[in-house]
C-alpha cells in the first residue's frame, strides 16, 4: 500500500507543517547502534508520499486548537502514523517475499527476514514511545489501531474460513489492514487539536473510506502497472486474492478458460506472468475500477457537513487522486 503518486496542492501552513514533519522523521528513529540506524531508516529515506502524516494535519485543521500550539502535538502524531505505516512495511515485505519498496531494495532484501523483522518492531517500538506523550485516549484509539491492523493481516494471511464469502472476506481484509491506520490519520489529526466527538467520528469516518479505496487502487495497480517501485503480480505470486481477480474469477466466458485455470490454483513465475498479462486485458480491470470510484465518491459525500476551507479541499481532492494515481 504504498505508491508514490497521492499528491494534492496543500496551503502553505500545510505545507511547512509537512515539512516540519519531514525534518524530524529519520530523528525519530536514530540509534546508538549504526547498522539498526542505517536499517530502520533506509525506508523512510527511499521514498514514499507521507499520505497518513498528510491526513492527520489535514485532520488537525477541523479542531479548534488548529494553529494555536498544537503545531508540535499534531507533528508527533504524524510521526507516529508514518512509522507504524512504514514498521508494516517492513514485515509485509518479509510476509510477501518482496525484493524492491519504494525502488530500493526491501529491508529483507537487504539485510535478511531477522533483521527485517526486528527493525519492524523496533520502529513499532518507537511509535509507541512516541504515542504515549499525547494522552490516554489517542493511546487507545492507536492501540484499537493496532489491533485492527495485525488482525487483518493474519485474516490475508490465513484466507476466508469454510464457507465465507471471499469478496466479503477480502474488503474486511482491506479496512482493518489498511483502513484502520487511515481512519486513525485523520481522526487523531482532530483529536489532538480538541475538534469535538462528531467532528472526530467524521474524521474517522472518512478516513476508513478512503483508505478502503486507497487499498483498492494499490490492488488494481499491483496489476496493471510496472511503475510503482514494487515488483508487479506480487499478489497473484502470493496467492493473495484482490478485487480485480476475485471479479475476474466470476467470468462464465469461455475465452477466460486460461485465466480461470491460472487463478485457481498454485502457479510459477511463468504462469504468474501469463495470468497478469490476461488480466491486464480484462473487464474486471474496468469493473474494479468502476467499484472504486463509486467509493471515492461515498468517501467525499462524508466531508459534506464540515465547514468549507482549504482542508476540506484537501481532503476531496485526495478523493480523486487515490483513484486516478497509476503508480
Ligand atoms: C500492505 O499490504 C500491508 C499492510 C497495509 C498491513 C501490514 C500489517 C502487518 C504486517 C501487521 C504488522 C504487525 C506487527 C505486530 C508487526 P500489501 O502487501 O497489499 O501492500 P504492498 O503492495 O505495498 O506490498
Ligand atoms: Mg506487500
Ligand atoms: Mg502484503
Amino acid at each position: 500500500a504504498s505508491a508514490e503518486s497521492v499528491t494534492t496542492d496543500f496551503d502553505a501552513s500545510v505545507r511547512a507543517h509537512l515539512e516540519l514533519i519531514e525534518s524530524k522523521l529519520l530523528a525519530a528513529v536514530e540509534s546508538d547502534n549504526p547498522v539498526l540506524s542505517e536499517a530502520a531508516k533506509h525506508i523512510i529515506e527511499a521514498g514514499g508520499k507521507r499520505f497518513r502524516p498528510q491526513l492527520v494535519v489535514l485532520g488537525s485543521k477541523f479542531g479548534p486548537e488548529a494553529g494555536v500550539g498544537a503545531e508540535a502535538r499534531v507533528a508527533r502524531g504524524a510521526i507516529v502514523v508514518e512509522l507504524t505505516h512504514v514498521a508494516s512495511l517492513y514485515h509485509d515485505d518479509v510476509m510477501d517475499d518482496a525484493t524492491v519498496r519504494r525502488g530500493s531494495d526491501s529491508a529483507n532484501a537487504r539485510w535478511g527476514n531477522s533483521l527485517a523483522i526486528l527493525v519492524g518492531d523496533y520502529l513499532f517500538a518507537r511509535a509507541s514511545v512516541l504515542v504515549t506523550d499525547l494522552g490516554i485516549d489517542i493511546v487507545a484509539t492507536y492501540a484499537e489501531m493496532f489491533n485492527r491492523l495485525v488482525r487483518g493481516q493474519i485474516a490475508e494471511t490465513i484466507g476466508p474460513q469454510e464457507g465465507a464469502d471471499p469478496l466479503e472476506h477480502y474488503l474486511q481484509v482491506v479496512a482493518d489492514k489498511t483502513a484502520s491506520l487511515i481512519s486513525v490519520s485523520t481522526k487523531v489529526g482532530g483529536m489532538i487539536a480538541g475538534a469535538d466527538a462528531g467532528t472526530q467520528r467524521l474524521l474517522a469516518d472518512f478516513g476508513e473510506q478512503l483508505g478502503i479505496v486507497f487499498q483498492l487502487s494499490d490492488d488494481i495497480i499491483d496489476i496493471t502497472s510496472d511503475e510503482t517501485g514494487k515488483t508487479p503480480g506480487t499478489d497473484l505470486r502470493e496467492g493473495v486474492d484482490t478485487l480485480p481477480i476475485l471479479l475476474a474469477r466470476r467470468s462464465i466466458d469461455p475465452a477466460d478458460a486460461r485465466l480461470l485455470e491460472l487463478l485457481a490454483g498454485e502457479r510459477t513465475d511463468d504462469e504468474v506472468d501469463e495470468a497478469l498479462g490476461l488480466l491486464r486485458k480484462h473487464p474486471a480491470i474496468a469493473e474494479a475500477r468502476a467499484d472504486v470510484a463509486r467509493r471515492a465518491e461515498a468517501a467525499r459525500r462524508i466531508l459534506a457537513p464540515l465547514p468549507d476551507g482549504p482542508a476540506k479541499d484537501a481532503l476531496s481532492d485526495l478523493c480523486d487522486s487515490v483513484v486516478t494515481r497509476t503508480s
